[in-house]
């Protein structure tokens, strides 16, 4: 064989090979009482941007169309969505406590007016997540209204320890 032919075997070879490292790219249930929707007040137009933008990473209700499932773009999403439903799950906003939550609701308004979420390298493939300016301010004044409707209610010690979240 000539030196291009093996180069282009062993280019072949390796793009096989690491299709055998699979990660896990599963939704698990959902407990109805603990989504966002159940724990929090979440207008329906806040729901569609927080489902067409977020709910890839941020939910059991990842949607993995094929070419998520071959590597290395499903080592990239599959390790993005561990770590973002860790950061903030919608269908298990419950494991937030009232200080936490705040915090929370307040990122997200810092994370999308900085251009931080959804990650740029998401929306080439996702052009429908892109948030306009007018979603972003949606988003903004949702979660800010959220946080004061939470905070409102938190005793001192609580507002402490939500200043301390992360
Ligand atoms: C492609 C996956 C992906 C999408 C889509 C996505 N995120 Fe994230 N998000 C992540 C990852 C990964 C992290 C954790 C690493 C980081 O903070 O950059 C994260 C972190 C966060 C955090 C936690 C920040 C903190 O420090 O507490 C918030 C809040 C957040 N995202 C909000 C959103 C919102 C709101 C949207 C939709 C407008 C969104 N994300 C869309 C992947 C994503």
């Amino acid at each position: 064989m000539s030196r291009a032919k093996w180069i282009l075997l062993i280019i072949l070879i390796v793009i096989v090979a690491i299709q055998l490292y699979r990660p896990a790219m599963t939704n698990p249930p959902i407990d109805a009482s603990r989504t966002v929707q159940a724990t929090a007040q979440v207008p329906p137009q806040v729901d569609a941007i927080l489902r067409r933008s977020c709910y890839d990473c941020h939910s059991h209700e990842t949607r993995w169309p094929w070419y998520t499932k071959i590597a290395p773009a499903s080592w990239l999403l599959a390790s993005d969505v561990n770590e973002g439903r860790q950061e903030a799950n919608f269908s298990n906003w419950a494991a937030f406590d009232k200080p936490h939550a705040a915090k929370k609701l307040d990122r997200i308004c810092k994370e999308v007016q900085g251009g931080d979420m959804p990650p740029w390298y998401y929306l080439p493939m996702h052009q429908t997540a892109k948030l306009s300016d007018a979603d972003r301010q949606t988003l903004c004044n949702w979660a800010h209204g959220e946080e004061a409707r939470i905070s409102a209610g938190l005793t001192p010690a609580e507002r402490a320890a939500s200043a301390k979240a992360d």
